[in-house]
């Protein structure tokens, strides 16, 4: 029995809601552990495609604990058609218990109207946010202005809280020329989402300590990617959360003593949704080729994700940040038909060679990347299943790869279905 952490170690959309699905079955229990509705997980099980925003990618399976931790910003609207969603794929007649931390921020209406507002005025310059609010809702949290799942569910305390913010909001959304918001206008709506979510609210970083004392298997499922971490990502092209495996441990309540396995998902290429740095981004054919065989759309606002090479300099960085012990690697498919394959090892910056990430974003644009490149291969891997019948330049690929990063890759993910997987190792074998 282990418990696990799973994280994206790019900018995002790695394939973790895939990972999380598949791991899911030698777990007792799948907890969400921060970020909000900006997070897009696709599942795809049975020739059925599934986005999670908010409720956990491990929904699919049976007799599991499905929860929603204190360090998630939930926004009830997005919850309340997922909680319908996954009732219609049977989450809770499976005997899973699904549980919301009562702890948990709430995003409401002004905390997306802000986000709106703000990106419009920033014009060029603009993060290039999912406009969920996120921002706003974790400036509250922090500011400790926020409405807390435990608040929601009162309707005397919301009120009470709505009252004591809005007109500082309200100042602020007049400032951005949005309309103001009254209490009236949002509590009719908040008090009939709040009665939908409370069954499901309960004491989640108490529920994970326990399970983890009976010796139970807890895997926590990580949103955004570690390049997008508000303390060590591209800032300020970020989220506004840490997206590191150690947010796990502070967020949900537990010491880092506790985990036995961090497993890094890594996409064979790169990808970003947003604006800001990326050394590596193809602007040819080599680009079209992944934006378009990779279906690299995003899965929750739908954007063209901006595409390039692998970047080993950036991925030693976020590896270690996690400590990650082991990785997954996805969309090796897609990198199939390339002439060459190339990956980013050593940076140029200002004539000088570098093998670390700057931390200022407009170095980070200067950079150019030193590659280093591998031949490419034309056979369609996805029906593969062995990792020894996989072609010997994907071979020597993994290996390569394996070789820059220091890290054994566990799992080789060959498509989007549940079963386009090589599982080379069990990663909650090797904890
Ligand atoms: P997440 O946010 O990390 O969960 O990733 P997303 O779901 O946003 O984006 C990953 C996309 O790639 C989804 O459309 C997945 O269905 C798809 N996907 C995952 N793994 C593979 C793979 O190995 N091959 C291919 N072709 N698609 C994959
Ligand atoms: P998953 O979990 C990719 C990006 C946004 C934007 C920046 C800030 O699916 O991998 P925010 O709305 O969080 O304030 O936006 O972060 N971003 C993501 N990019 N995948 C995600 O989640 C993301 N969540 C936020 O595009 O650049
Ligand atoms: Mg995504």
């Amino acid at each position: 029995m282990a418990n696990m952490i799973v994280v994206g170690t790019q900018w995002g959309d790695e394939g973790k809601g895939k990972l999380i699905d598949i791991l899911t079955e030698f777990a007792d229990m799948v907890v969400r552990f921060q970020g909000g509705a900006n997070a897009g997980h696709t599942l795809e099980v049975d020739g059925k495609q599934l986005i999670t925003h908010l409720v956990p990618s491990g929904l699919l399976h049976e007799g599991k604990r499905i929860a929603i931790g204190p360090g998630v910003v939930l926004d009830p609207e997005t919850l309340v058609s997922e909680i319908e969603l996954a009732g219609e794929h049977g989450m809770l007649e499976r005997g899973n218990e699904f549980l919301l931390s009562h702890r948990a921020h709430v995003v409401m209406p002004y905390h997306r109207a802000l986000d709106a507002a703000r990106e419009s005025a920033k014009g060029k310059s603009k993060i290039g946010t999912t406009l969920r609010g996120i921002g706003p809702c974790l400036e509250d949290k922090v500011a400790r202005t926020g409405i807390r799942v435990s608040d929601m569910i009162d309707k005397d305390i919301l009120r009470r809280k709505l009252d004591a913010r809005l007109p500082e909001l309200n100042a602020l959304l007049v400032h951005y020329g949005a309309e103001p918001v009254t209490a009236e206008d949002i509590l009719p709506r908040q008090n009939e989402l709040a009665e939908k979510i409370a069954p499901f609210v309960a004491d989640v970083g108490e529920i994970v300590r326990k399970e983890m004392e009976r010796g139970r298997s807890v895997l926590f499922e990580g949103a955004q990617g570690t390049l997008l971490d508000i303390d060590h990502g591209t800032y300020p092209f970020v989220t506004s959360s840490n997206t590191v495996s150690a947010a796990a441990c502070t967020s949900v309540g537990f010491g880092p003593g506790k985990i036995d396995a961090v497993v890094g998902v890594t996409k064979a290429y790169t990808t970003r949704v947003g604006s800001g740095p990326f050394p590596t981004e193809l602007d040819d054919a080599d680009g079209q080729h992944l934006q378009k065989k990779g279906g690299e759309f995003g899965a929750t606002t739908g954007r063209p994700r901006r595409c390039g090479w692998l970047d080993a300099v950036a991925l030693r960085y976020t590896l270690a940040l996690n400590g990650c012990t082991s990785l997954c690697l996805t969309k090796l498919d897609v990198l199939s038909g390339m002439e060459k394959i190339k990956v980013a090892v050593a940076y140029r910056l200002d004539g000088e060679e570098i093998h670390s990430l700057p931390a200022d974003s407009q170095a980070i644009e200067r950079i150019e990347p030193v590659y280093e490149e591998v031949d490419g291969w034309q056979e369609d891997i996805q029906e593969i299943r062995e990792k020894d019948a996989l072609p010997k330049p994907v071979l020597h690929y993994i290996k390569w790869l394996e070789s820059l990063l220091n890290l054994p890759i566990d799992i080789v993910s060959v498509g989007p279905g549940r079963g386009e997987t090589l599982m080379v190792q069990n990663p909650f074998r090797r904890g």
